[in-house]
C-alpha cells in the first residue's frame, strides 16, 4: 500500500515485508513541523543523529547525546500519525555491549514512542543486534559509511570499493542473520549496493548507494537546502529554502530600518472594534 493511501503507521515487520516491492520512502526529521510535512509522504521517518550537525552546528555526530535524541524524538513523534518513527542510537550508547545497548535502546523507545532503533555497524554489531531483537527491540542496521566511525574510516569516504566489497557484503549478511528488519547502505558503490539488495532478505535503504535499493533516505535539511555547510554528491537539492529564508530575513530587516514594517494592517486601533470586526 502506498504511503498516501495508508491510515495506520507501519511497524518493523511491515517494513521488512516491503522487500522487493514499492520503494520505501524515508527522510530524517528532528522537529514537529517538519515531521508533519512528511508524515503523509514517508513510510518511515528517522530521527537521525545528523541532528547534531544540521541543527546544533556540531562538527560531527560524535557528541550527540541520548538526551538530544530523546528531546528531538519526542518532538518528531508529535508530528507523526501515519509514518513509522525510527530513532538513531547515538555514539557511545551501544558499543560497549548488548546490555548497554538494550538499556539505551529501551529508554529511547519508551521515552519517545519510536517503533525501532537504528545503530551503526555490521559484523561487529551482529551479537548486539541479535540480543536486542530477541528482547523485543526492532533494529535497523547502518553499514557502508558509518559517520560515527569517521575517525577510524579516515573521513566521509565511499566504503566497499574493490577489495573492500567483500567486507561490506559480509556486514550486510551478518546484520540480516542477526535479525535486523532493514539496513541502511550509505555511500557504497552502486554495483555493490545492487548485489547486496539482490542477496539479502531484508530491505536495503540507500543513501548514496543505488536507485535499485528497496528504499531511499536523505537528510531533510540537505534536500531542502537548509544545511549548506557542504553538499555530498548523493544529495539532490529539491528546494533552496535556506536561500529563501535569508532573503526573507534581509527584506524584514530592511523594512524595520525603513519603518515600513509594521504597516497599517499589522497594528491596532485605540478604540474597541465593533462586534464582528476583529481589527
Ligand atoms: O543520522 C542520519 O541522518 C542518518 C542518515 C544519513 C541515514 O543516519
Amino acid at each position: 500500500m502506498s504511503a498516501t493511501a495508508r491510515k495506520q503507521a507501519p511497524n518493523a515487520e511491515d517494513i521488512r515485508a516491503r522487500k522487493g516491492g514499492e520503494p520505501l520512502v524515508s527522510l530524517t526529521a528532528y522537529t514537529t513541523p517538519m515531521a508533519q510535512f512528511m508524515d503523509a509522504h514517508c513510510d518511515f521517518v528517522l530521527v537521525g543523529d545528523s541532528v547534531g550537525m544540521v541543527l546544533h552546528g556540531l562538527k560531527s555526530t560524535l557528541s550527540v547525546t541520548m538526551e538530544m535524541m530523546i528531546l528531538h524524538g519526542q518532538a518528531v513523534a508529535r508530528g507523526l500519525s501515519s509514518a513509522m518513527m525510527v530513532i538513531d542510537m547515538p555514539f557511545a550508547s551501544y558499543e560497549e555491549g548488548p546490555q548497554q545497548a538494550f538499556r539505551n535502546a529501551a529508554r529511547l523507545m519508551a521515552e519517545t514512542g519510536a517503533g525501532a532503533v537504528k545503530l551503526e555497524g555490521g559484523v561487529e554489531m551482529a551479537e548486539t543486534i541479535r540480543f536486542l531483537v530477541k528482547r523485543g527491540i526492532p533494529v535497523m542496521a547502518h553499514i557502508g559509511l558509518t559517520p560515527q566511525s569517521i575517525n577510524t574510516l579516515g573521513g566521509y569516504k565511499v566504503q566497499g570499493r574493490d577489495a573492500q566489497a567483500d567486507s561490506v557484503l559480509a556486514d550486510a549478511k551478518a546484520v540480516t542473520d542477526a535479525g535486523a528488519f532493514s539496513v541502511v547502505l550509505e555511500k557504497v558503490p552502486q554495483t555493490l549496493a545492487d548485489q547486496i539488495t539482490a542477496e539479502i532478505a531484508i530491505p536495503t535503504i540507500g543513501i548514496g548507494a543505488s536507485a535499485d535499493c528497496d528504499g531511499q533516505i536523505l537528510v531533510v535539511d540537505d534536500m531542502l537546502g537548509f544545511f549548506t555547510a557542504f553538499k555530498p554528491k548523493f544529495v539532490k537539492r529539491y528546494a533552496d529554502l535556506g536561500e529563501q529564508a535569508e532573503s526573507a530575513i534581509a527584506e524584514y530587516a530592511a523594512d524595520v530600518r525603513a519603518r515600513s514594517f509594521p504597516a497599517a494592517e499589522h497594528v491596532f486601533a485605540d478604540t474597541t472594534p465593533a462586534k464582528g470586526n476583529k481589527k
